[in-house]
């Protein structure tokens, strides 16, 4: 089986190439860097620049599956520059392969089309579960951003394959930068919360994430699933779990949520809104987590 992917290069793609590779998938990728196109051993890059509508159309050649991950990180500073990058990388990469695949027409057997999406949809709530049948409302930025990525993805719909899209939460690795920052604050004793802390934070750990992938595509599913653990927790129990799990006592640092704002303005969304995002449908589909809890997932780590 071929498979291409876009953002292949980015943190949760390099997990997939690999994993991929290692089951026998062929695999050809997409890359906005041509330093970028050997960037795999075993994998063919082509270039493609979707803000120009460039692509190089034989990246198609006998694919049977696309995962689509390309997107301008959410993490950078939102300027308005960034935001307009953030928002157009994802419309417009989704677009450009919409066009070409339609274009294309009988020439390619597409089975199926997945991609990611993030839970930034769901508003932001301290009390309700999020299922990926909820009502959606467009309250912030962000959930604007994923909402008309997602509307772009399901225009793929209309042709003739399966089209999956995963929610997915915040991904642990063991590179992940946040991970990171964190363990570096409890070397020092200080563990960092935001805000109250009560705010719910879905994660996955990057193994089942890739595994999540791997399911969608040999079970041919079709439709929107969350991609988080069953078991989401709040950012204070975050860190209470992060230093448990490298044996580190430390002394709470609560940083208001009013200091944030001021900080990060618009983008402290990305730490202060809460998510308890439900992992029920992927799971009754039969995926079984690999890493249900947060500790096994931080333990695999460090
Ligand atoms: N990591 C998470 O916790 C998380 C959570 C929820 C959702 N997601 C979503 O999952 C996807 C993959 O996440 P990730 O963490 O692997 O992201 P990442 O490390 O930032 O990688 C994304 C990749 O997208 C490509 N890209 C960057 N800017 C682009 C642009 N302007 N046009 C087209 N492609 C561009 C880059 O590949 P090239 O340089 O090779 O082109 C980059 O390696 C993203 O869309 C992200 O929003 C991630």
């Amino acid at each position: 089986m071929k498979i291409l992917i876009t953002g292949a290069t980015g943190s949760i793609g390099k997990t997939i190439v690999k994993v991929l590779l290692s089951k026998g998938y062929r695999i050809n990728f997409l890359t906005t860097s041509r330093s970028k196109v050997n960037f795999f051993k075993g994998a063919k890059g082509f270039y493609w620049k979707p803000n120009r509508k460039e692509i190089d159309s034989s990246c198609f050649v006998g694919i049977d599956s696309i995962i689509h991950l390309a997107g301008y990180s959410v993490s950078n500073f939102w300027t308005k520059s960034v935001k307009k990058k953030i928002m157009e990388s994802r419309l417009q990469s989704t677009s450009l392969l919409y066009n070409e695949i339609h274009k294309l027409g009988d020439k390619i057997q597409l089975k199926s089309f997945i991609s990611a999406s993030a839970i930034g949809i769901y508003e932001s709530s301290f009390k309700k579960v999020h299922y990926e049948k909820d009502n959606l409302k467009r309250k912030n930025f962000l959930q604007n951003v994923v909402y008309e990525w997602e509307r772009e993805v399901l225009k793929f719909s209309k042709l003739n394959f399966k089209v999956t899209i995963l929610r997915i939460g915040l991904v642990m690795s063991k590179n992940a930068r946040f991970l990171k920052a964190f363990r570096l604050t409890l070397n020092f004793g200080i563990g960092v919360i935001f805000g109250k802390g009560n705010q719910f934070q879905p994660w996955i750990h990057i193994e089942d994430l890739s595994s999540i992938f791997l399911f969608a595509l040999n079970n041919q599913l079709q439709g929107v699933y969350n991609a988080v653990s069953p078991n989401p927790v709040t950012q204070s129990n975050f860190i209470r779990i992060l230093s448990n799990s490298i044996n580190q006592k430390c002394l709470i640092l609560n940083i208001p949520s009013f200091i944030i704002k001021i900080f990060l303005g618009e983008m402290s969304c990305l730490i202060l809104n809460s998510h308890n995002v439900s992992s029920s449908k992927i799971q009754s589909q039969g995926y079984k987590f690999h890493y249900p809890n947060l500790m096994s997932a931080l333990k695999s780590f460090f």
